[in-house]
């Protein structure tokens, strides 16, 4: 039988601790076909809609982000965490599970009336991507869609985000 996104997908428990299922997509990327399915399925994901740029957050959302960009014809453009961006940024704070961490993009990475996909690799706790898209509207930006290849429902991200089109290609419950 042809295998899915998720067949390609590699839990591993306990990691990077205890209780944590992590779900590794190093084992998606060094498969070409697992590679090629990966990002089909996220660009379908984004079938009829009409947009200006795709958004990716360091780091795994630079690996789906960049190919789903190149292959639309779009730009791509980067949420960095703090200190990494060369030029004028903003800058975009928001609450791990322990601690803080800040993201931060160029100024002139969007556009004001721009529309953007954002593109992350998993959605946890919807931290990081609620600070990216808040990066997107301080910018002037509109925030079409927000897809992810997995989706840790458990943790409710999605809540989150409920004022947003979100999508993923593999719910994890
Ligand atoms: C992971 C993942 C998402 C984020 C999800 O990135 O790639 O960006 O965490 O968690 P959240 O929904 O609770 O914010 P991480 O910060 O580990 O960085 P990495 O991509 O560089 O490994
Ligand atoms: N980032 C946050 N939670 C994760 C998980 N369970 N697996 C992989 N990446 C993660």
């Amino acid at each position: 039988m042809r295998k899915t996104v998720e067949d390609y997908i590699t839990t591993i428990p306990d990691y990077p601790e205890p209780g944590i299922m992590f779900r590794d997509i190093t084992s998606v990327l060094q498969d070409a076909e697992g590679f090629h399915l990966a990002i089909d399925e996220m660009i379908r994901l984004l079938d009829g809609l009409d947009f200006d740029v795709v958004c990716g957050a360091e780091s795994r959302g630079f690996v789906f982000g960049a190919p789903i960009a190149y292959a639309l014809g779009k730009p791509f453009v980067l949420v960095r965490k703090a200190g990494k961006l060369p030029r004028e940024t903003v800058r975009q704070s928001y609450e791990l599970e322990y601690g803080q961490a800040t993201v931060e993009m160029h100024t002139d990475s969007i556009r004001p009336g721009q529309r953007v996909v954002l593109v992350d690799d998993l959605i946890a706790t919807g931290g990081t991507i609620e600070a990216s898209a808040k990066l997107v509207e301080r910018l002037g930006g509109q925030v079409s869609k927000i897809i992810f290849l997995m989706e840790l429902a458990g943790l409710k991200g999605r809540e989150r985000l409920a004022r947003y089109d979100v999508d993923s290609v593999v719910i994890y419950p």
